[in-house]
Parts: structure tokens; C-alpha cells; sequence
């Protein structure tokens, strides 16, 4: 019996398929064990880690304006569980990562939903209906994801700024997790904390850099978050490793560069060959995933196949979205070997059909 087992391919959790550069590999040769056991020192530098001090330089912010965290999902729990008591109301994308509702119910806040419309061929933030709700509700905190997910659509910084303008009163958190794959340029990041003192934005290794597995995520902050900064301040540092690795990925912009360049063109040719498929739907994005709506038939037995054959990608459930797709874009190969999975799933139905 062959026991070779097949590899999965996950293609479900916007993970990154090329991997870090190779300079976090060489991280991981620890020639000295004082990295491993003792606490970094940091701090007697008035800083709390090279890493948020390598941010701040390369920003342009002062270090205090960042703070680190165990992936942008555990800064994204500590801002809500900092800022939310019962009863707060919290404003959240009507498609968005289901996390953001996840969190708002451990601190029993009240959820309230704001606009992202599906347009003629990418999704979009509803600005005007966003507004008037904040306007209406008064909440706590408005969560923004740009670019989104699962919808993949970004708000631009004009329209960003403009958003920010009128919403004075709330703590604002934007979730850029993926904003890298399609805009090269950091710039806004310190005008922003520089003219909105209540935001936090918010940034991951996990997905640009291939660095999920080593948890690192930061957020720079306006001025008005001295009692998050309380809240989330670690007296014996981070984990030096996982900031030396970042640090190495920092230092490798040529590779992620290639990676870039290569993932927005393959991007590109996925959603016209998806919408080239009777009843298939690809919209625009600016992350690493595509949403694609299918023909509600076929959801089942789709993806019966798929696992079958080892290729796991996400099948939607949520109100609005239940017959979509998100794909994690892969390297070509990947893309192009779930192509050839659907099509031949199609050709063996319509074959099916055809002879019963
Ligand atoms: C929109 C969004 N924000 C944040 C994250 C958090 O990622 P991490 O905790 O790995 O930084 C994810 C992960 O999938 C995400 O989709």
C-alpha cells in the first residue's frame, strides 16, 4: 500500500506561500544563547524593543507611537478589551473578519454594522452611510479593515483622511493586516497618527512578510492612547527571536519586492480566468485572496471535491456572502493546479447531467 501521504495545500487563511526571505532563516542559526535566555535589555535605551525602535525609524514616528503585539489579532482583543466595557457600542464592517465580532461580544459590547457594498465588479465602502451612522449611534470605537477582509476592496487614504475627519469622537482602529501587497508606500502612516490622535493602525508580519507562525504584529498610535499603552505595556520585553526574524524580513525588501510584483500580476490573471466561468465571479482586491461568487448548486459537492484532493480553500457562510470563495492567491503552481480542480470538477458534473 502506498502510505506516501499527499500534502495539504492551504489555501484558507491568507498564509503566505512563498514564505520569508532567507535572511530569517539565518535568524534561526542562534550562535549566541543569551538571545534565548535572557530578557532583551532594551528598555535601558528608553525604548521597548529594537523592534518597535526600527518601526519608529522607519516611519519616521517617535517609538512611543508603537506598540508590539502577539499578531495584529492579539493588538486588535487588547485595544477592544481596553477601550470597550458593557453596553459600548462598537461600529463594524457589514462583510469583515469574523474576529472583530468575536471580540466584541467577549467584552458584551454592542455591535453595530456599517456599509460595504457589492458593486458592478469590486465591493466598496458605503462612506456616506458610514457616516451617518456614526453620526446617529455616537459609538465608542469604528473599525475599519483596508483592504478588507473578506471582501478584499480598501478604502484610499484621501477618502480615509476624509473619514477620519468626521469621526473625532471615537477611538478609530484600521486594520492594514494586508495593505502591503498592493501599496508600496508608508508615508500616510505618520501624517495619520501626526493628524488623528485617536488612531490605531494596525500591521502584521503574518501576512506580507510570511511570518505567520512567528506572531509579531504592531500599532502605531495617535497621542490620545497613553491608557492603551498602560494597558498593553510588557515589563520584561518580547520575544527576541520573532523581532529578530522581523527585523531580518525589514532588511529584505528586495525579495518581498519580487514576491509583490509577481503576486499582483498572477492576481490579475486569476480573476479574469475565474470570470471567464459561467455563473463564477471574481471581484477586485488589493490583498492576497480573492472573493469568488459561485453558483449556489455546485457549493456542496465543490467542495466535497476539493478536500477530497487535499486543496482547502474557504467556503463562505456568512448572510450576503454564502455562496463565495476566498482564495488565498498561492504561488503560480497552486493557482493554477485549483483552476484545473474546478474545471475538471465542472466538465465531470455537466458530464453527469448530462448522461442521467
Ligand atoms: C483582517 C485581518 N486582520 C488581522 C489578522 C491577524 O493576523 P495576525 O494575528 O497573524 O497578525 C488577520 C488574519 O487572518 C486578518 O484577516
Amino acid at each position: 500500500m502506498n502510505k506516501e501521504k499527499k500534502q495539504v495545500i492551504y489555501l484558507d487563511r491568507n498564509e503566505s506561500q512563498y514564505g520569508p526571505a532567507l535572511a530569517c532563516f539565518e535568524v534561526l542559526k542562534v550562535d549566541n544563547f543569551k538571545n534565548l535566555s535572557e530578557y532583551s535589555r532594551d528598555f535601558s535605551r528608553g525604548v521597548k524593543s529594537a523592534l518597535s525602535e526600527r518601526l519608529a525609524n522607519d516611519f519616521g514616528v517617535p517609538e512611543k507611537n508603537i506598540l508590539l503585539g502577539y499578531g495584529g489579532e492579539d493588538i486588535l482583543k487588547q485595544a477592544v478589551h481596553c477601550y470597550i466595557n458593557k453596553g459600548d457600542k462598537i461600529m463594524i464592517p457589514s462583510y469583515s473578519w469574523w474576529y472583530y465580532k468575536k471580540i466584541a461580544d467577549e467584552k458584551e459590547g454592542v455591535k453595530i454594522e456599517y456599509p460595504i457594498v457589492e458593486g458592478e465588479d469590486s465591493f466598496y465602502y458605503d462612506i456616506d452611510g458610514m457616516l451617518k451612522i456614526y453620526e446617529k449611534e455616537k459609538p465608542k470605537l469604528v473599525l475599519i479593515s483596508s483592504p478588507n477582509n473578506p471582501t478584499g476592496n480598501r478604502l484610499e487614504i484621501d477618502d480615509l483622511k476624509m473619514v477620519l475627519r468626521k469621526i473625532k469622537d471615537a477611538v478609530v482602529i484600521i486594520d492594514e493586516a494586508y495593505t502591503l501587497f498592493y501599496n508600496k508606500d508608508n508615508s500616510h502612516l505618520k501624517d495619520m497618527i501626526n493628524e488623528f490622535p485617536n488612531v490605531l493602525i494596525i500591521r502584521t508580519f503574518s501576512k506580507y512578510y510570511g511570518l505567520a507562525g512567528i506572531r509579531i504584529g504592531f500599532v502605531l498610535m495617535g497621542d490620545n492612547h497613553a491608557e492603551f499603552s498602560l494597558f498593553s505595556a510588557r515589563y520584561l520585553g518580547y520575544n527576541r527571536l520573532s523581532e529578530q526574524i522581523a527585523i531580518a524580513a525589514l532588511d529584505s525588501s528586495d525579495y518581498y519586492d519580487e514576491m509583490r510584483d509577481k503576486m499582483v500580476a498572477d492576481t490579475e490573471a486569476y480573476i479574469k480566468d475565474f470570470n471567464q466561468m459561467e455563473g463564477f465571479k471574481a471581484y477586485k482586491t488589493y490583498a492576497n485572496f480573492i472573493l469568488v461568487k459561485i453558483p449556489v448548486a455546485i457549493k456542496d459537492d465543490l467542495k466535497k471535491y476539493l478536500t477530497e484532493r487535499n486543496m482547502i480553500v474557504k467556503f463562505m457562510a456568512e448572510d450576503g456572502l454564502f455562496n463565495h470563495l476566498r482564495i488565498t492567491i498561492g504561488t503560480q503552481e497552486q493557482n493554477r493546479l485549483l483552476l484545473n480542480m474546478i474545471k475538471s470538477f465542472l466538465t465531470k458534473t455537466i458530464t453527469n447531467e448530462l448522461v442521467h
